[in-house]
């Protein structure tokens, strides 16, 4: 972009964002604060499509819909929701959809829409993520749409308070690793109230700890289908109708250590909080955990899935 004067005008936050190319020729970011991509290295696009919009059917729904109700947990780059919406409107050009986003960080839409990453969707669908990203907020005949900015720890609880019930929903935060806060019990727990009672909710983890703490959020499990030589992702529904079982060493795995769910109580712990103190008086060491049944967000362990 070019200033009155001529020079080039400098656009900050593009300056955080590196672009990657990943395996089927699609373009993420490398975050360099949570140290990873933004999407599979085996391909951000497949990514999108494969793990997230056809997971939940949505093609296939809205083909028989007049409204549809979608929920994108970690906005980021916007992809999740450009094939979703795509795909909504090839299927049901009439299709009304509700949206809401939960994001972080409002940078990073904005610097996907500068770096032209939205460029491979039809005009229609871009036009509107790009006037998304800047005003937040979306009301046309075909959406009603409201990017949330802020911890989705937090923004969820809007969602709850407004009882909304989706058709899908899109969880795709950072690897637990890295992010923990966002594949807890208790957050889950809150996103599972925003799942209508035959909605889908797509996400590319098959971590144990993840899967279990759907489980306990009071949801079935299934798997899904892998892209690249990556490993399944996971499924979740109230019912198990039309979920993919999960394969003998995935229920296996379930019963170890690793399955373990990070629990986050107060909805304010981190990657690297303190871990509880000691009884009083035990002159005990304090454990990593709260109870041995429980992980807190500083005992994550890497799996196959993160990026
Ligand atoms: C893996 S990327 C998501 C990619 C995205 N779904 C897409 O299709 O482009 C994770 C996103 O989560 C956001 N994020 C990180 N921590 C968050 C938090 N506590 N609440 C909401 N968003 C968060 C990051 O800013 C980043 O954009």
């Amino acid at each position: 972009m070019l200033d009155p004067t001529g020079q080039l005008h400098r656009q900050p936050h593009l300056d955080r964002f590196r672009l990657e190319t990943t395996a089927d020729g699609s373009q993420t970011f490398f975050s360099s604060e949570f140290n990873q991509l933004f999407h599979s290295h085996f391909g951000a696009h497949q990514e999108a499509d494969a793990k997230f919009v056809q997971v939940t059917r949505l093609a296939k729904r809205a083909a028989r819909r007049s409204h549809l109700t979608l929920i994108d947990i970690c906005y980021g780059l916007g992809y999740n929701t450009a094939a979703a919406l795509t795909a909504i409107w090839q299927a049901n050009p009439q299709c009304r959809v509700h949206w809401y986003g939960l994001e972080a960080d409002r940078d990073v839409p904005r610097a996907a829409i500068a770096a032209n990453l939205l460029n491979p969707w039809p005009d229609t669908v871009r036009q509107m993520l790009t006037d998304l990203a800047d005003a937040e907020t979306l009301d046309r005949d075909t959406i009603q749409a409201r990017l949330l900015i802020g911890d989705a720890r937090q923004t969820i609880t809007q969602l709850c308070r407004a009882h909304i019930q989706a058709d899908a929903i899109f969880l795709d935060p950072f690897a637990p690793p890295d992010c923990p806060q966002l594949w807890s019990v208790e957050f889950l727990t809150n996103v599972a109230r925003c799942l209508a009672s035959d909605g889908y909710l797509a996400t590319y983890s098959c971590a144990a700890a993840v899967r279990s703490a759907l489980i306990a959020a009071g949801l079935q499990i299934g798997s899904t289908p892998p892209i690249g030589r990556n490993t399944h992702g996971t499924a979740a529904r109230w019912t198990p109708d039309s979920l993919t079982p999960l394969d003998r060493r995935a229920r296996e795995h379930l019963h170890t250590r690793a399955a373990v769910p990070y629990r986050d109580p107060d909805g304010t712990d981190t990657a690297d909080s303190p871990p509880p103190p000691p009884p009083r008086g035990t002159g005990a060491i304090a454990p990593r955990t709260h109870n041995p049944l429980e992980k807190t967000l500083a005992t994550a362990a890497r799996c196959p899935c993160d990026r």
